[in-house]
């Protein structure tokens, strides 16, 4: 199917590795162009840069980003602005993930959660609305939600949890502010997938897979097809939604 993404500009948070590198690969089949917004090291992000341009002949760029910082998603939109002039497509999709005992969790440890799975994701969508809203027109926004906040079977991550549920109400609350103006608002919860970060946790075993209904877990670029779709006119109906893409999980 063509999602008639040929030409847009979508930034992909967290786009040097796992679900989020899945996104710029189908963005980059798509012909969209992509900027991989990620605080990896900038040699590695801009090599990924390189190699989805040469394969799929895309314009994509990589700028090196911490979400949480203010000023570093400023001068994010100033260089996308100054390369594109505008944005189609924000993936709200960089995120702390981690394991913490409820004993060890620090205030400041709690904060470094709420930092980057909320105020990174505020900032961003921020900048994004206001650009929009500038230029008069629509846009599509994707948030990366979790399973975890609404069904988990692993204690002791609650502040990732916490902060996920947070994510997920933040989706519907934009929506229904920005849906008039041509901006949709949705988000997509992955259950398990597997990535190079994933699959060192010691929660994905192989008894964990006997949980998911389709017997298996997700890669990244199942998540990011779906997420992809999203940002299509063909899911013009499709506003303030939440998409369960866990294999069942969620059941
Ligand atoms: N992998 C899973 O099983 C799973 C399940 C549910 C939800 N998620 C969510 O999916 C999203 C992506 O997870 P993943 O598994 O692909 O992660 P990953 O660790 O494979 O990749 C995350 C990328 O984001 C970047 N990043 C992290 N914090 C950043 C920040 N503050 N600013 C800029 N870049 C940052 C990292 O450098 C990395 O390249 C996260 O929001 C995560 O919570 C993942």
């Amino acid at each position: 199917m063509d999602l008639g993404l040929r030409g847009k500009i979508a930034i992909v948070t967290g786009g040097g590795n796992g679900i989020g590198y899945g996104m710029c690969e189908v963005f980059s089949e798509e012909g969209a162009n992509v900027v991989i917004a990620d605080f990896a090291p900038l040699d590695i992000t801009q090599k990924l840069a390189a190699d989805l341009e040469s394969k799929y002949g895309n314009h994509v760029i990589a700028i090196h980003a911490d979400i949480s910082s203010s000023d570093d998603v400023s001068m994010l939109y100033d260089k996308v602005l100054d390369e594109f002039g505008t944005v189609d497509i924000l993936m709200n999709n960089a995120g702390k993930m981690g394991l913490n005992r409820i004993e060890d969790v620090t205030i400041p440890e709690l904060r470094k959660y709420e930092q980057v799975n909320i105020e990174g994701l505020f900032l961003m969508s921020q900048k994004f609305v206001e650009i929009c809203t500038q230029q008069q027109k629509g846009g599509h926004i994707v948030n990366t939600v979790s399973k975890s906040a609404f069904t988990t079977n692993s204690g002791g991550n609650s502040p990732y949890i916490a902060t996920k549920g947070a994510v997920a109400s933040f989706t519907r609350g934009l929506a229904i502010e920005v849906g008039r103006r041509g901006i949709y608002v949705n988000g997509i919860i992955p259950g398990y997938v597997i990535t190079a970060t994933t699959k060192n946790l010691k929660d994905r075993s192989e008894q964990m897979k006997k949980l998911i209904p389709i017997g298996r877990e997700a890669t990244p670029r199942e998540i990011a097809n779906v997420a992809v779709f999203l940002c299509s006119e063909k899911a013009c109906q499709i506003m303030g939604a939440l998409v369960d893409v866990t294999g069942g999980t969620m059941l």
